[in-house]
């Protein structure tokens, strides 16, 4: 197996991948923050099969942390990165340095308004702005023809959505299904941070949401009724300080009044020092489906 081959530099990339599309091929994109799992896995798989040449960016992105203590003990291996990219037959790996992402203090942002002001936009101020602005500057670093963003962070792709909307970008967003353990905790690079006691008690957020799905599947349109279900299921385990879970319009990621349609059901919860988020797309009179993907 040759391997991915890791780019350092903006024009290093940038070249290359002129001479991937003079040749016709189409170029899939999967931005992540590295401490490669599963979930990214699949979005690389998806790539993969879509696309010709798959480019899978790793970059800590310091202008979307609103906590210093969370950017400095973000987990980071960049080899087993590489390594776990080259397994999933990844063509292009580009690992920036902070300076080169941002050889001055940057004094543009994209904010993306009201998608971006709810749920984990009111308790991280500033992150979904330095989220949209770092994937816009990857997408003019990449071009790609397509990019691969997870349902976990369904807030974050109904940002991205927008922001390509709003901009006339040509890149097509494709969402990607959240990955599960067994046990039905989503995947994350934070999990890793947990004590084994904190992973035992982590798939509750899900359990909770499971419970959302179940009343609002058997007809409960009042989001009140069901985020009241939600929460006894979270009480149960003090030691999860729920943040917020919140009923959803799955595309304004704003709360509905009534419960008429598709909704998004999501919450953030904090398990000693981690913090968890997860969601489930919710639809009245369906039969609840939960693929745990693994
Ligand atoms: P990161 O948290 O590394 O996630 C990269 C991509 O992987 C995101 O699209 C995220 O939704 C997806 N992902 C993470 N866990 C997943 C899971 N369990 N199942 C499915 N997809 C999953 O999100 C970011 O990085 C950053 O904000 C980024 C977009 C790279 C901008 O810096």
């Amino acid at each position: 197996m040759s391997g991915a081959q890791l780019f350092r530099k903006i024009e290093e990339i940038r070249e290359m991948l002129a001479r991937v599309r003079r040749m016709g091929a189409t170029v899939g994109f999967v931005p992540t923050m590295g401490a490669l799992h599963d979930g990214h896995g699949r979005l690389i798989d998806l790539a993969r099969r879509e696309t010709d040449c798959v480019v899978v960016s790793v970059f800590v992105n310091p202008i979307q942390f609103d906590r210093k203590d969370d950017l400095e003990n973000y987990p980071r291996n960049l080899d087993a990165d590489l390594k776990f990219c080259t397994e999933r037959r990844a063509d292009l790996v580009f690992a920036p340095s902070v300076e080169e992402m941002y050889p001055e203090e940057p004094k543009t942002f994209v904010e993306v308004r009201g998608v971006s002001d709810g749920l984990c936009g009111a308790f991280r101020p500033g992150h979904f702005r330095g989220v949209a602005t770092v994937v816009l500057k990857l997408f003019h670093i990449v071009e790609p023809h397509r990019a691969y963003f997870g349902e976990k962070d369904a807030q974050q792709l109904a940002v991205i959505r927008r922001m390509v909307r709003d901009l006339n970008l040509t890149v097509e967003i494709v969402p990607v299904a959240t990955v599960r353990e067994s046990d039905g905790l989503a995947l994350s690079s934070r999990n890793q941070r947990l004590s084994p006691e904190e992973r035992r008690i982590a798939p509750v957020l899900f359990q909770a949401l499971l419970v959302a799905q179940k009343y609002i599947a058997a007809g409960e349109t009042d989001p009140a009724a069901v985020k009241a279900a939600a929460q006894a299921v979270l009480e149960r385990q003090p030691a999860m300080r729920l943040e917020y879970l919140e009923v959803v319009d799955p595309d304004e990621m704003q709360p509905v009044g009534k419960i008429s349609g598709p909704v998004r059901v999501a919450a953030a919860a904090w398990l000693g020092s981690t913090r968890l988020i997860d969601n489930l797309l919710c639809e009245p009179g369906a039969v609840p489906e939960v693929r745990m993907i693994q």
